[in-house]
């Protein structure tokens, strides 16, 4: 089987001092032990430094979190090696630096320290140690809705992102957009190397986002990296293994299930104001509470929690519904098989809906909610809140939900003949 690597050759500094034999030798050094130093990480992710000043080389290899292969990860940066000593012309012992985007991994080297901290802490962005970005873009622009078809990639994208940076042992994560039109999915990657900080992570992703202009918004594929982080996307599959985050078209007007949807309406525009007013009572009853008996309540996991919900509640389950659960997201994606498309019982108008078997043989269909839809932990909260005292009969019923990071997911009962997907209960 042929596999065509896309090796993407970057930037290739002369080395200019006389003393580059020396240097040389240290580069071939790394080149017989980097490969299979990455390979041998459980996350695929080496530093070293080679040699002594003024000869040393610092090197950094990263391999693209979907190859889980230890061979080919190796062979990946073996590879860009062999192809760097081809490059050198021959009236050049060897390179200062190297930077090269491989299909499969990053390999960086040069005679500057690129492994300092100060580089990816640096608060002006420039996480590339003074030189511009790899960027490699298609030619093509996205065709037919433009703006929606652009305005959706850059939404994967910016979740992307946000689901690498809060991945953990590998800061990397993947996904797919399906616009509903006839522009082809597309399909996202965003990296960094994992001893990064989620914090640190993001901002170098998000900065690479940032240089993104209105020109480049357009193109059908495009890829951008620094040392520490990188990001792709292209209309068409590049990664191995299901999308993490999948995202679908924007909510359709609804229309089949307006008279039910009206019903429902009004029962919500009653029961806001005495559920808000419940919720209040409950928050601050329940605050009380958490200080004599801890060990009774539930809490929502995820990173979020410590940091990024400050100024807001965390969501703690108290008495009334005791069926109600607080599901981990880890435990939502083994039950759905990854979200794969296999599991999708439909697309709701706030997302996605999968079918799932949790590991005690419960079936339950899971509700993806759309994290497009611009909602806040206190508006998921409450609508939470809503649901659980909507309970009907002629509703599926709501057997718990989960939030963590982007994720905000309802979880039913799996009946086959009532899909949730048409519990349009939820006030926008
Ligand atoms: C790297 O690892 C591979 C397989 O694990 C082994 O065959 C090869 O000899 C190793 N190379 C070096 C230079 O250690
Ligand atoms: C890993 O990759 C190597 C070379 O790319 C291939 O020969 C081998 O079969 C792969 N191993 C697995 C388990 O897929
Ligand atoms: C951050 O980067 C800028 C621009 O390259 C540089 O002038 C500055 O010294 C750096 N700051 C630190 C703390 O390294
Ligand atoms: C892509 O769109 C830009 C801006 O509308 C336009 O200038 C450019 O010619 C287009 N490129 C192609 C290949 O169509
Ligand atoms: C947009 O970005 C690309 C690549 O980053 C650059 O080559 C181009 O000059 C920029 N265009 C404008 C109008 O700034």
């Amino acid at each position: 089987m042929a596999i065509i690597l896309l090796l993407l050759l970057s930037c290739l500094t002369p080395f200019q001092e006389a003393a580059a034999d020396a240097f040389c030798d240290n580069v071939k050094v790394l080149a017989a032990t980097l490969p299979n130093k990455t390979s041998s990480s459980p996350v695929h992710f080496a530093t070293t430094t080679v040699g002594q000043a003024p000869d040393i080389v610092y090197a950094l290899a990263l391999c693209r979190g979907d190859i889980l292969n230890d061979t080919a990860c190796s062979q990946s940066v073996a590879n860009t090696f062999g192809i760097v000593r081809n490059a050198t012309p021959p009236d050049m012992e060897c390179y200062g630096g190297t930077r090269y985007y491989a299909e499969y991994s990053i390999l960086l080297y040069n005679f500057n320290d690129i492994l300092a901290p100060s580089i990816y802490t640096n608060s002006t962005g420039d996480e590339n140690g003074g030189d511009p970005p790899f960027e490699r873009w298609n030619v093509k622009n996205v065709t037919g809705d433009v703006p929606l078809v652009a305005g959706l990639i850059r939404e994967l994208l910016v979740e992307t992102v946000e689901k690498a940076a809060s991945a953990t042992p590998r800061r990397f994560a993947t996904g797919v957009m399906d616009s509903g039109t006839t522009f082809p999915k597309v399909y996202s990657l965003a990296q960094c190397t994992p001893d990064l900080s989620t914090g640190d992570c993001l901002a170098c992703l998000n900065h690479l986002l940032g240089l993104i202009n209105s020109t480049m918004s357009l193109r059908m594929g495009g890829q951008m990296g620094v040392i520490r982080c990188y990001f792709r996307y292209e209309a068409s599959p590049f990664y191995q293994g299901q999308p993490m985050i999948s995202l679908g078209p924007p909510a359709p007007t609804p229309g089949e299930h307006k008279r039910r949807m009206s019903k429902l309406w009004i029962i919500a525009i009653v029961l806001v104001p005495v559920a808000a007013a419940a919720f209040l009572f409950f928050i601050l009853y329940s605050r009380r509470l958490t200080k004599q008996r801890k060990g009774t309540l539930l809490r929502l996991q995820g990173s979020r929690r410590s940091q990024d919900l400050e100024g807001e509640e965390e969501l703690v389950w108290q008495g009334g519904n005791s069926e109600f659960m607080v599901f981990d997201f880890e435990q939502l994606l083994e039950a759905t098989n990854n979200f794969s498309e296999e599991n999708k019982l439909g697309q709701g108008g706030f997302g996605p809906v999968y079918k799932g078997k949790l590991t005690d043989g419960l079936e339950i269909a899971v509700k993806r909610l759309a994290s497009h839809s611009g909602q806040g932990f206190t508006e998921f909260k409450n609508e939470v809140q809503l649901i659980a005292k909507l309970q009907h009969s002629n509703l599926v019923r709501l057997l718990g939900c989960c939030y963590q990071d982007e994720e905000k997911i309802l979880v039913y009962e799996y009946l086959p003949n009532k899909s949730p997907m048409s519990t349009a209960v939820f006030p926008r």
